[in-house]
């Protein structure tokens, strides 16, 4: 299987604070990748970074051999990238379908005419954005709240509608950052089902998370960052015995 995104030697440095140093990662098409790692070990950045928040102080993001650092947001997004937050940012004001219709714009054919005058265009591209939100929302067992409030739906389901608007860009790279943050067991149960049958369905999944069970039962690599550093890449059971992984991160989980 070829890689479809390679970073290669990324340093990000805010100030004098160096939060990515020299990071190497290939995510393969279809894999679910983890990043794990301490508090502060620069997990987040790496999504900025990817994702076009950040330019990178040095090296490269290469998207089927394209390289992508430097490229704006929206052209990135547009490349089918899409991501989640590790606070949830959802529009509270809206109801949840249109949330879900709002992670489309950015795909929109109508200009600015069109939305004012509510042209056929219009209301076609709405229509069919519609019916593919309603989809959406269904695949996410989230139809029965399509017209509530996203602030109503409990904790699990706002993570999963995040996914959900994040479906809507028509992105095949979903990064999730800490999907199952505050979720019970059941929730996050629920989390690894839909995420094991979004990768099931074609997407390429990048997700950080504290989780360990999550993590180790979901993911299908995992990297380890640590200070920003890349400190041990494989599968779940490798990272899992690697001395400097327990050392530096699940070490300290056990104390607690
Ligand atoms: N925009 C910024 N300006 C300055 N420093 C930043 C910025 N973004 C992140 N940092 C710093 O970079 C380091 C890495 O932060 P990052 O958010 O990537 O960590 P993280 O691994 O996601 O941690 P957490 O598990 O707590 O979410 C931290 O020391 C953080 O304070
Ligand atoms: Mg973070």
């Amino acid at each position: 299987m070829s890689a479809n995104l390679v970073v290669t030697n990324l340093t990000q440095k805010f100030g004098g604070l160096t939060a990515l140093n020299n990071v190497n990662m290939e995510v393969n098409f279809g894999e679910i990748v983890g990043v794990i790692g301490p508090n502060g070990a620069g997990k987040t950045t790496l999504f900025n970074v990817i994702t076009g928040v950040y330019h990178a102080t040095s090296g490269t993001v290469v998207l089927n051999g394209k390289q992508i650092n430097g490229l704006k947001r929206y052209q990135i997004t547009r490349l089918g990238f899409a991501r989640t937050f590790q606070n949830i940012r959802l529009f509270k004001q809206m109801t949840v379908l249109d949330n879900v219709k709002m992670g489309m714009c950015c795909r929109s054919k109508c200009n600015i005419f069109d939305n004012i005058l509510n042209t056929p265009r219009r209301r076609r591209e709405d229509k069919a954005q519609e019916e593919k939100a309603l989809g959406i929302l269904e695949r996410l067992n989230l139809l029965d709240y399509k017209y509530d409030s996203p602030a109503s739906l409990p904790y699990g389901e706002q993570r999963r509608l995040e996914i959900a608007r994040a479906m809507a860009t028509d992105a095949t790279i979903l990064l999730l950052d800490e999907p199952a943050a505050g979720m019970n067991d059941q929730e996050t149960a629920e989390l690894l089902k839909t995420v094991s049958g979004l990768r099931d369905s074609g997407y390429t999944i990048i997700l950080i998370e504290h989780d360990m069970k999550f993590v180790m039962n979901v993911c299908d690599r995992i990297y380890v960052l640590n200070h920003g550093e890349l400190i041990s890449t494989g599968t779940p059971d490798e990272v899992k015995n690697d001395p400097e992984v327990i050392n530096a991160y699940l070490g300290k989980e056990e104390e607690k």
